[in-house]
């Protein structure tokens, strides 16, 4: 295994999706599973971090080594993520944040008395956007990118509006890869404009090759 080479350093991790209610019973979510993030915890943590979660609902038990706070909607997870992040040294925003929330929240169940309903949408704030404004000198923001067309563009697009270090492309040409997975197959990009590919593997190994692209972030040391 390798050395304890991110031994003192503080990490904050988002992962998993986000719930949106709609009524007390409802809301809107999506299928990430956190896997990636966890992999990027357990990563850190065998290499001496201190890893932060912020986590939103996910399936099954997250280790008890990492200090975790749970969440469900995108403003739970800005406010919480905030209120930590000017002590990290890297932060990874793994998290398949809802883009839009209900405009407003029923009180009541909603009944099922027209034969079309339509919903009201309104835009969640952008966590890694807000906390990329804020980002120190001596800070590493890492960010993922899931596109379905103009991958490459899109991602180096987001590098630069996020203020990100790295961001991490997730293909979705390949089978295996992506949202539910045990595997992936990413291609990272610098800010440098430096680009580096990996094989279809597990999300683990996935996990140690960003750990090894973030040293070579310009301000680690
Ligand atoms: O813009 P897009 O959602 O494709 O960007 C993805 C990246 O931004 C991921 O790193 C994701 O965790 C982060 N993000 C966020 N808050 C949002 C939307 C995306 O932190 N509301």
């Amino acid at each position: 295994s390798k050395s304890k080479d991110f031994l003192g350093k503080k990490i904050l991790i988002t992962l998993g999706p986000t719930q949106e209610a709609l009524d007390p019973v409802r809301f809107i979510s999506n299928h990430s599973s956190g896997k990636m993030g966890l992999a990027i915890a357990e990563a850190f943590s065998k290499r001496g971090a201190e890893v932060h979660l912020i986590a939103g609902p996910i399936k099954g038990e997250i280790p008890s080594k990492f200090k975790t706070i749970h969440v469900k909607t995108a403003d739970e997870m800005l406010e919480a993520s905030s209120a930590v992040h000017s002590q990290m040294d890297i932060c990874v925003f793994s998290a398949a944040v809802a883009d839009y929330k209900p405009a407003n929240v029923a009180d009541q169940k909603i009944k099922k008395t027209g034969s079309s309903l339509s919903l009201s949408l309104t835009k969640n704030p952008d966590i890694a956007l807000t906390l990329g404004k804020q980002k120190s000198q001596k800070q590493i923001h890492v960010g993922f990118a899931l596109e379905t067309e103009n991958e490459k563009k899109n991602a180096k697009q987001k590098l630069s509006k996020k203020n990100f270090d790295l961001v991490v492309l997730n293909s979705l040409q390949d089978k295996g890869a992506g949202f539910q997975s045990d595997t992936n197959k990413v291609t990272i990009f610098h800010q440098s404009g430096e680009q580096k590919e990996s094989e279809l593997a597990s999300k683990a190994e996935i996990a140690e090759l960003i750990l090894d692209q973030i040293k070579n972030v310009p301000v680690w040391i």
